[in-house]
């Protein structure tokens, strides 16, 4: 018996990365997976995004825990797309419980056109509130809408510091963005029964953070960063001793956020993040 039998989970940016782990554990869970990634680069964004194979390999491993997987390339961008994605996600597994609005990214750098504030609002906001529209007229009570957010861009000065450039800054708003959507649809879909929150990852092991834009934001002080550069300052974000997460922490939070063993908790802002948001955060303290 898995938490998730005879569910499916339509999961966007699930070629790799967090939105692949999310298909592998949520299968495990005996969800079957609609998978949807874009699948090509973004040109702000200066690390390369999934690639077609990688999308095939989700497939191939959520198949491997003997569930069913609608792989579909998709915008997240553009709601027509989605609504494709979803028709054919709904034509061969029937109907959708779980949402998981995860696809993101991260076009920082001061050198970059101040196009990119412009596309990371649209993948990591727009992309978000698209996703959902798309999935919510097949939802029913029950349900659970899970967005991806972030602490990095929650604390003042980092994906919003002049080093991140436009991109950075677009980051910022948008996951800020997705935490008060999350806050208020939550407020509006409790009357039907459906859930929906967010989960904040630190740092997480994928080639979000693994990249060279990423590996000379940790590491200003030199010219050509690497990664094992970078790995000596990754730390600094959290006060527990990692440089960061892996993509199966975050999948733990989605695999109960998805299950009915959260019935009752929606709204909820879930941080992963080894304690990164506490010394910018004091909810309980009067001062
Ligand atoms: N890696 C980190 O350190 C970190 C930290 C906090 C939050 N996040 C967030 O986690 C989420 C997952 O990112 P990841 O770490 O797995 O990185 P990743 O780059 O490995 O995965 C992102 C996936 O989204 C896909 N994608 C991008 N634009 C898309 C679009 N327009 N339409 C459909 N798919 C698109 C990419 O092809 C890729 O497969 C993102 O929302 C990201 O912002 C990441």
């Amino acid at each position: 018996m898995g938490k998730l039998d005879g569910k499916v989970a339509l999961i966007t940016g699930a070629a790799r990365g967090q939105g692949r782990s999310h298909a592998i554990a949520l299968a495990a869970q005996g969800a079957d997976i609609i998978a949807v990634d874009l699948c090509e680069n973004i040109a702000t964004n200066e690390y390369p995004l999934a690639a077609p194979e990688d999308l095939d390999e989700t497939q191939r491993l959520v198949e491997k825990e003997e569930r069913r997987c609608v792989a579909v390339r998709a915008d997240v961008r553009e709601p027509s797309q989605l609504r494709d994605a979803v028709d054919a996600g709904i034509a061969e597994l029937g109907r959708i419980d779980i949402v998981v609005a995860n696809a993101g990214i991260c076009p920082m750098g001061a050198e970059i056109s101040k196009g990119a504030f412009l596309d990371a609002v649209n993948v990591d906001l727009v992309g978000v509130i698209n996703t959902v529209s798309a999935a919510y007229p097949h939802l029913s009570a029950g349900a659970s809408i899970i967005a991806t957010g972030s602490v990095a861009a929650m604390v003042k000065g980092a994906t919003d510091s002049p080093a991140m450039g436009p991109g950075g800054a677009g980051y910022s708003h948008a996951k800020q963005g997705v935490a008060r959507f999350v806050h208020d649809l939550a407020l509006q879909l409790a009357p039907e029964s459906i859930r929906v929150n967010a989960v904040h990852p630190t740092n997480c092991n994928t080639d979000m953070l693994q990249s060279d834009p990423m590996y000379r934001v940790f590491r200003p002080d030199l010219e050509a960063p690497t990664r094992d550069d970078a790995e000596v300052a990754f730390p600094a974000m959290q006060p527990m001793p990692i440089g960061y997460i892996e993509p199966v922490d975050v999948s733990n939070a989605v695999v109960f956020l998805a299950s009915d063993e959260s019935r009752y908790v929606t709204g909820l802002q879930l941080k992963v993040d080894g304690g990164a948001l506490l010394p910018h955060t004091a909810p309980y303290a009067s001062a």
